[in-house]
């Protein structure tokens, strides 16, 4: 198979949370935001925004908010993207929008639900973007799904206004020697994953090949016995049913309706 740089940091590229105490140059970080910033977004209407998080109490808040990860408090460079309609809806307004739909005798609309989920499809394709740029810089990068627990507190903290939802939070910095180290991550074989033309719903069998590796690996975990007795069971309990499942659900149910209030 050929290969090319790109595809060498692809196939390299993995969750780094443990960093060199060094910080990333301005520079850097300023060639980071700008590959990201050339990632595609929907009718090119950059329907996110990034706020860089300097200031270490704001980070400290985050490493308690995003449920208890003290690596975030001392990563070099944390970015929150946010999903954001707020933007463009306050230009609306400005330019008089309202008056048009007025004589136009008709509503005028507000972002829904589709809209929310179109502005976190640019926030993410944005992250995924400034990843990549930053792993081609030997910068390694975390995501912290956690930033959509505590949608309150995480308001207040950023001062977010009804249009803008917080989607992910990323850390970044050198990779310590072990982290560089450390194997990769495994992934499900590309045949339970990759179909073609249509959808396909897996059997016992297929379920029974697909977490084969995983549970022969459960089954040499010293750590047994444990209140489970699968993956899927461990997968229910440790991710599924979590505290932290449950809280994100409360919290986006939030956002959502004071996205869709009145
Ligand atoms: C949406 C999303 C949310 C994530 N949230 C967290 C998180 O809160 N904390 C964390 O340590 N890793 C988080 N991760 C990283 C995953 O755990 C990691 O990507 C996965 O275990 C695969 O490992 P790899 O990235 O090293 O291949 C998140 C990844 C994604 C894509």
């Amino acid at each position: 198979m050929t290969t090319n740089p790109t595809l060498e940091i692809l196939l390299n590229r993995k969750s780094v949370r443990a960093y060199e105490d060094r910080p990333i140059p301005e520079d850097v970080k300023q060639q980071i935001i700008h590959a990201a910033m050339r990632a595609p977004t929907a009718g090119n209407m950059m329907l996110y925004s990034i706020i860089e998080v300097t200031d270490p109490l704001i980070k400290e808040k985050l490493a308690e908010s995003c449920d208890h990860q003290p690596f975030i408090a001392r990563a070099p460079l944390v970015l929150l993207f946010l999903a954001d309609w707020q933007r463009w809806y306050d230009y609306f307004e400005l330019s008089g929008v309202e008056e048009l739909c007025r004589r136009r005798g008709e509503p005028m609309h507000t972002p829904q639900e589709a809209d929310l989920l179109l502005a976190c499809c640019d926030a993410l394709i944005v992250a995924q973007t400034a990843v990549i740029a930053a792993e081609s810089l030997g910068i390694g990068s975390c995501y912290i799904g956690d930033i959509m627990e505590r949608y309150e507190f995480h308001c207040d903290l950023f001062h977010l206004p009804r249009y803008v939802f917080p989607i992910c939070l990323l850390c970044f910095g050198y990779p310590t020697q072990q982290q560089k180290e450390r194997r990769p991550t495994e992934r499900f074989a590309q045949e339970f994953i990759h179909f073609k033309n249509q959808y396909k719903r897996l059997g016992p069998d297929e379920f029974a090949h697909m977490f084969a590796h995983m549970e022969e690996h459960m089954r040499r975990d010293p750590s047994l016995p444990a209140p489970y007795e699968n993956i899927g069971q461990m997968m229910y309990l440790r991710k599924f049913a979590a505290d932290f499942s449950i809280e994100m659900r409360r919290s986006v149910r939030a956002a959502l309706s004071r996205w869709l209030e009145g």
